[in-house]
């Protein structure tokens, strides 16, 4: 029996090919709009059915809950202009369109004003508008919209070989009997302490759902078809190819360090894993949060509530004494013998076509990555 989705059922919220032309109203939709549309039709975010409303949108800011008590920590909501706003009303059916295409409907059942700066203080830890995801936050519109939605047409699946819904890869899990599944989010390449992470996780478990994010990014960080091709030559070349699964998460990043954390690993455990790794300073950005303030945050919550298993780990390193990778839990040299190199420092080298050293990341992954760099910043 596979693992229950987050609040007993994944959601299910498609019509695909439905004609819905005789709509009038629509709503233009951002990319995160668009993608959080996809992942609630898919059952990404269940037991979430639609944008939230009022009640569940400030139980969610307050309690990180939904107002009948399911853990939930991110609100999704469906931003609108004031302008929009005036010409929606509560009862009404609009369409949902990006381009000009329509992708769905929301069943509108609520509109309200938030308290934005709350939002950012509570979900954020900050409301410092330097924060990308405060920042995206208070740029989109001021109005929220709440209601159930229904997905009519398929937004273009980037990575379709490697697109996954949550339905798909719980059956994958099952045909590959897998009782136990660790699930990685990065937004990143996989350098090596993400790969030793994986793999002492990978050492207690049936397999490892490596699960990138490939949504809206900040624009400094790796475009996901660059990572994409690095995540393949690293598991080609390092991994037993029937311990790992990899496919696309299609949400955006919202850099809300430790909320997004736990909003990672319900989401994970509606794709069918039973456990998430949760390593240092997880979706965090800048200095806004403590390097274990994603694990300190899990402690809110009872195991059953959360119904997917943390594995937490240290922040992770090469010791050229010890010859190999280590956290400060397994070795006991200083600072001087250990390599860490930010994100940033080594996309500057990459940049540069510097190579960053084997005990940081694999050489193939290196190639990959600055031949990337090179040809986007030559398009
Ligand atoms: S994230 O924004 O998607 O979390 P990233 O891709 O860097 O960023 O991280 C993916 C996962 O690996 C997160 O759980 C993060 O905490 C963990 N992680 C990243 N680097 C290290 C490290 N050096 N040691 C331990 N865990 C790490």
């Amino acid at each position: 029996m596979s693992l229950q989705p987050h609040g007993g059922t994944l959601i299910q919220k498609l019509s695909i090919g439905k004609d819905v032309s005789h709509i009038q109203n629509e709503i233009e939709i951002d990319a995160i709009s668009l993608s959080d549309l996809e992942l609630i039709a898919i059952g990404g975010y269940s037991p979430i059915e639609g944008f939230l409303t009022q009640e569940d949108y400030e139980s969610v800011v307050e309690n990180m809950k939904l107002k009948n008590g399911v853990v939930w920590s991110i609100p999704i909501t469906l931003p609108v202009t004031e302008e929009k706003a005036v010409t929606l009303s509560i009862g009404e059916e609009v369409r949902l369109v990006s381009n000009q295409v329509t992708y769905g409907t929301i069943n509108i059942s609520d509109i309200f004003t938030p308290d934005k700066q709350k939002e950012a203080v509570n979900v954020y830890r900050t409301d410092d508008l330097a924060h990308p995801g405060v920042k995206k936050m208070f740029e989109r519109g001021n109005v929220y919209v709440g209601g159930e939605i229904t997905l009519v047409n398929r937004p273009d699946k980037k990575f379709a070989d490697f697109y996954l819904d949550p339905k798909e890869s719980r059956a994958k899990f099952e045909e590959l009997n897998w009782k136990t599944i660790v699930g990685f989010q990065t937004r990143n390449p996989v350098h090596r302490a993400h790969e030793y992470i994986q793999k002492t996780a990978l050492e207690t478990v049936d397999g490892l759902f490596l699960n990138p994010l490939v949504g809206e990014t900040k624009s400094d960080d790796i475009p996901a078809h660059i990572r994409m091709e690095s995540y393949q030559v690293l598991l080609k070349n390092y991994y037993p190819e029937d311990r790992v699964h990899l496919a696309v998460f299609p949400a955006a990043m919202r850099y809300a360090g430790p909320r997004e954390a736990v909003f990672h690993a319900l989401v994970r455990k509606n794709y069918g894993c039973t456990h998430f790794i949760v390593g240092r300073d997880h979706a965090g950005v800048g200095d806004y949060y403590g390097t274990y303030d994603a694990q300190k945050i899990f402690s809110n919550f009872t195991a059953d509530e959360l119904g997917i298993t943390p594995m937490f780990f240290e922040h992770s390193f090469y010791c050229t004494k010890c010859e190999g990778m280590a956290s400060s839990k397994t070795c006991p040299h200083g600072k001087e013998d250990r390599v860490i190199l930010s994100g940033t420092k080594v996309r500057e080298m990459l940049r540069n076509g510097e190579l960053p050293p084997s005990t940081f990341s694999r050489k193939e992954v290196v190639e990959v990555l600055i031949r990337g760099m090179r040809e986007t910043v030559n398009s």
